[in-house]
């Protein structure tokens, strides 16, 4: 072996090495830290966990003896498009409660992306690279909000939601003081639950009604009758959407896996589903007892994170 190979296939192992690294530490982070981070934030990880398992996989590549085999070319092209499946972030919230099943989904990001930049390299020297600049700018331009739970593609005329005001206030509020009251938690879990994929703050239309004066007010139903939005009818909404159907938008498009995040024997507080509510009569100028929690809107005891029980 000349010296210049040698240095290579070492060099081949430090990288590959520090890829296995990253892609373990990306995997395993769901156990880690239940916290929930927002969603755009979730997706770097994606991004770093797939960098970290396609640098591995072209190291691996590197080294075969018989390099370009042509039979490689069909995983090359279907591991990145089901990558892709893995990372549908409509679920995210669901994953959440699930740390071991979401370990089971980033193992399977990090298998494809993995998978994708082995079989590259392996057909072609040289298109491993490019699979994986490929695969992590994918992943990151998740981040960005495309495929972000905004329901099926045909919603999508509709105008995304952005968040402004008070309510960009209140989010950015919460990075520099510790949650006291439930409309501020509310205004996180609106965020991190995946919420704001649908619903505006601000009055712009979205997939879901805009949360802007919703508390209160007359809500027309499919079947021609109206409701008003009270404490009962917004409970009702957020845990079995499919009981009330809304005059305007469809149905089964808002996921019915709430319930199980926000109430429940593990949940007997329901402080998560009381702070949805405080925080969607917060935008209301017309909310009043009936269209608020049956619980005060200060946090009894002051808790600081999202993760308060309830
Ligand atoms: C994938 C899109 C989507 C997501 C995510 C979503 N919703 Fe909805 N939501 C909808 C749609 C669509 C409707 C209207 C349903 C209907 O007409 O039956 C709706 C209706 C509602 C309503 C009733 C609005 C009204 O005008 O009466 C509330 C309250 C609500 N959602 C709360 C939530 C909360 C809380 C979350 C997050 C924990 C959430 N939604 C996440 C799509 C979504």
């Amino acid at each position: 072996m000349t010296e210049i190979s040698g240095w290579r296939k070492r060099m081949r192992v430090v990288l590959g090495g520090a890829g296995a690294l990253i892609a373990l530490a990306g995997v395993t982070a769901p156990l880690e830290s239940s916290h929930m981070t927002t969603i755009a934030v979730h997706h770097l990880l994606h991004a770093g966990l797939a960098f970290g398992a396609g640098l591995l996989a072209l190291m691996m590549a590197r080294s075969r003896e018989d390099p370009e085999r042509v039979g490689w070319v069909w995983p090359a092209i279907v591991a990145p498009a089901l990558g892709l499946a893995f990372m549908w972030p409509s679920e995210y919230a669901w994953l959440m409660e699930h740390p071991w099943l979401h370990v089971l989904d980033h193992l399977s990001i990090a298998l494809l992306a993995g998978l994708a930049v082995y079989a590259s390299e392996a057909y072609w020297r040289g298109l491993g690279g490019l699979m994986l600049v490929l695969v992590v700018a994918m992943d990151a331009a998740a981040a960005g909000g495309f495929g972000v739970s905004r329901g099926p593609s045909f919603l999508l005329q509709a105008q995304p939601a952005t968040i402004s005001g008070a309510a960009a206030a209140e989010v950015a509020a919460k990075h520099q003081q510790p949650i006291r009251t439930l409309h501020r938690l509310g205004a996180q879990l609106y965020q991190t639950m995946g919420c704001s994929g649908c619903h505006s703050v601000n009055g712009a239309p979205g997939v879901g009604p805009t949360w802007k004066n919703l508390a209160g007010y007359p809500q027309k139903l499919a079947n021609g009758q109206t409701a008003i939005a009270d404490y009962q009818f917004l409970r009702t909404m957020i845990l079995d959407p499919g009981k009330i159907d809304l005059a305007g938008f469809p149905q089964g498009v808002m996921p019915n896996t709430y319930r199980a995040m926000l109430t429940g024997k593990k949940h007997p507080q329901e402080t998560r589903l009381n702070a949805l509510i405080w925080y969607i009569n917060i935008l209301s100028d017309r909310r009043s007892k009936d269209s608020q929690p049956p619980v005060p809107d200060p946090l009894r005891q002051a808790r600081s994170t999202a993760r308060a029980g309830g």
